[in-house]
C-alpha cells in the first residue's frame, strides 16, 4: 500500500506478565473472560473480545461494549452498531472484511434504577485493555487499523489524540500498518438538531469511504502478487 508520508510513533504498552501468549483468537477470548487488570470485569456481565476473520485486513476499533452488547457478548451489536452497519454499507464496506473491536472489553456503566447509563472509560482503563487490543492486532495483522472516536484513537496509539486533529486522514503507522481516525457512531445519534445530522452523516460516511477505497487497492495489490 502506497506511504502517506506521515508517521504516527504508537507508544509501547505497559510491560505485564507472566503470560502465555495466545495462537488463535478464540485461545485469546478464553483468556480476555478472565481479565481483571482494571476493576471494569466487577459490574460487567462478561467481556466483550473483538469479533471478525483472523484473515480481516481492516480492525475497526469502538469505545467499550454498550448495554445490549453486554448482554450478548458480541460487539456492536445495539443502536450504534445498527447505525454502524448502516454506514459501512452505504460506504461500500463489507463488515465481514473487519475485524470489530473495543479499546475496552468490559461495559463500563453508572446503575440508575433499573437503567444501566454508559460511562466513558477512563485513561488509565483504557491503558489497561491495550493489553487485549494489541493481541488482536498481533493475531489479525490488519493493514488499515480504523479508530472510531478518541477512546479508540488512545487504545490505538497509546496517547491522546483528538478527533478533530487526526480525523480523515491515512497515516501510517510504525511496523506497517496504517491508521485512520473518525467520530464514533454515537456522536451521530446524540444530535438533535436535524441539520447538524446531516452534516454529520456525510462527513461519517466520507470517511468510512477511504476504508473502501483502501480495501479496493489492497484487493488489487494483493491480486498482483
Ligand atoms: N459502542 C462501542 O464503542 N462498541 C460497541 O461494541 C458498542 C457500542
Amino acid at each position: 500500500m502506497e506511504k502517506s508520508g506521515h508517521v504516527i510513533r504508537a507508544k509501547p504498552p505497559p510491560a505485564v506478565g507472566p503470560f502465555v501468549e495466545s495462537h488463535s483468537l478464540s485461545a485469546l477470548a478464553e483468556q480476555e473472560a478472565g481479565c481483571t487488570r482494571c476493576l471494569l470485569y466487577k459490574n460487567a456481565t462478561q467481556v466483550v473480545p473483538g469479533e471478525g476473520s483472523p484473515q480481516s485486513r481492516v480492525l475497526l476499533i469502538g469505545e467499550q461494549p454498550g448495554d445490549q452488547e453486554d448482554l450478548s457478548g458480541r460487539p456492536f451489536v445495539g443502536p450504534s452498531g445498527k447505525l454502524l452497519d448502516i454506514a459501512l454499507e452505504r460506504a461500500g464496506v463489507a463488515r465481514d472484511k473487519c475485524f470489530v473491536t473495543n479499546a475496552v472489553k468490559h461495559f463500563k456503566f453508572e446503575q440508575r434504577g433499573k437503567r444501566r447509563l454508559h460511562k466513558k472509560p477512563d485513561a488509565s482503563e483504557i491503558d489497561a485493555c491495550r493489553w487485549w487490543l494489541d493481541r488482536e492486532r498481533a493475531l489479525v495483522r490488519p493493514g488499515l487499523i480504523v479508530a472510531l472516536g478518541a477512546t479508540a484513537i488512545r487504545g490505538a496509539l497509546g496517547r491522546s489524540e483528538t478527533v478533530s486533529r487526526l480525523r480523515g486522514e491515512i497515516i501510517d503507522l510504525d511496523g506497517g500498518a496504517q491508521f485512520l481516525a473518525t467520530v464514533h457512531p454515537s456522536s451521530l445519534l446524540r444530535l438533535k438538531d436535524e441539520s447538524d445530522k446531516r452534516e454529520a452523516w456525510r462527513g461519517f460516511l466520507a470517511d468510512l469511504r477511504k476504508i473502501a477505497h483502501w480495501i479496493e487497492k489492497d484487493d488489487a495489490l494483493r491480486a498482483a502478487g
